[in-house]
């Protein structure tokens, strides 16, 4: 079968996650608190600080962007971008209760970014970059509206093995029906979960002071049906994969995902590892 163009992945892309909009909003409170830390990861990376005007790719339902704007200050102001104009509106929603006027969400692809050169004094991108059929043209657009000086921060998904939070179900779905091996290159989850991947394209398009690391945490949960149900809720791609599973293959998949998580309950804590790949870089003088 034929690859699907760039303009394909977009459009599925753009209705996956509008799709999922409603459980980011569910989840979001659950999601916030445990995801945190990679926002804070984010904004050091980037430098925020008062003043500085920032974009976010991908924003989603608003991470980082949000924490980007409460970090600039009404001095500075956060512009967050996405396909998804209902995972926008979430966002927007968000940052009207917490009275960030900073923060503004439009929707756009971030291949082509609708922002002149040189508009920007940092971009962020939290879990985006790896869904993108054209990796290498969204990281010129990066360099393009950055001011020179100024730094882009990156988190996208290490590998499967090192994220059992992702993998579980991916494996457990893999044993109901025969899935085509992965294209390396295909955008998805893990697109990205190689070392140096997304580095090199940074320094292919001219960034310095490059820094890559695999992050490691993991979430938790109050119990394993709590894990099954939020991230069968958030995780479009996982959801497409689910899909193709009869009524009966779901019933008898959701007890082996909840299982499995089960074997690392302690206590009454599910904790399930995750690994993240921080990549940074500045746009020289
Ligand atoms: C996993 S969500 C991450 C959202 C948010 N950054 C977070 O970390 O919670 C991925 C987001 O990337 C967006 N996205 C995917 N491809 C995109 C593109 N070409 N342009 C803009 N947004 C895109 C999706 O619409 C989705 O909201």
């Amino acid at each position: 079968m034929a690859s699907p163009s760039p303009k394909q992945v977009i459009e599925g892309q753009r209705q996956d996650w509008n799709r999922v909009a409603g459980g980011w909003e569910k989840w979001d409170r659950f999601f916030d608190e445990q995801m945190a830390f990679l926002n804070h990861r984010l904004v050091a990376d980037a430098r925020l600080r008062s003043g500085l005007q920032v974009l976010d790719l991908g924003s989603g339902t608003g991470y980082p962007a949000l924490l980007a704007a409460q970090t600039v200050g009404t001095t500075g102001s956060v512009v967050g971008i996405d396909l998804a104009e209902q995972m926008l509106e979430a966002a927007r929603r968000k940052a009207a209760s917490l009275k960030l006027s900073n923060a503004t969400f439009r929707t756009g692809d971030v291949t082509t970014l609708p922002f002149e050169d040189s508009s920007f004094d940092a971009v962020t991108t939290r879990f985006c970059l790896m869904f993108l059929p054209e990796i290498p043209k969204a990281v010129a657009e990066i360099v393009r509206v950055l001011r020179p000086g100024s730094w882009v921060a990156a988190a996208v998904w290490s590998a499967p093995d090192k994220n059992p939070y992702l993998k579980i179900p991916m494996d457990i779905i893999k044993q109901f029906i025969e899935l085509p091996p992965p294209d390396p290159a295909a955008p998805g989850i893990f697109r990205l979960a190689k070392p140096g991947d997304l580095a090199g394209m940074l320094q292919q398009a001219g960034l310095a002071d490059i820094s890559e690391q695999q992050f490691f945490g993991d979430v938790r949960f109050a119990a394993p049906d709590e894990y099954f149900s939020s991230l069968m809720d958030i995780a479009a791609p996982i959801q497409n994969l689910w899909a193709k599973l009869s009524p009966a293959q779901q019933t008898e998949a959701r007890q082996r995902i909840i299982d499995a998580a089960g074997k690392s309950q302690k206590r009454s804590v599910v904790a399930l590892p995750i690994a993240v790949r921080m990549v940074a870089g500045r746009k020289p003088e």
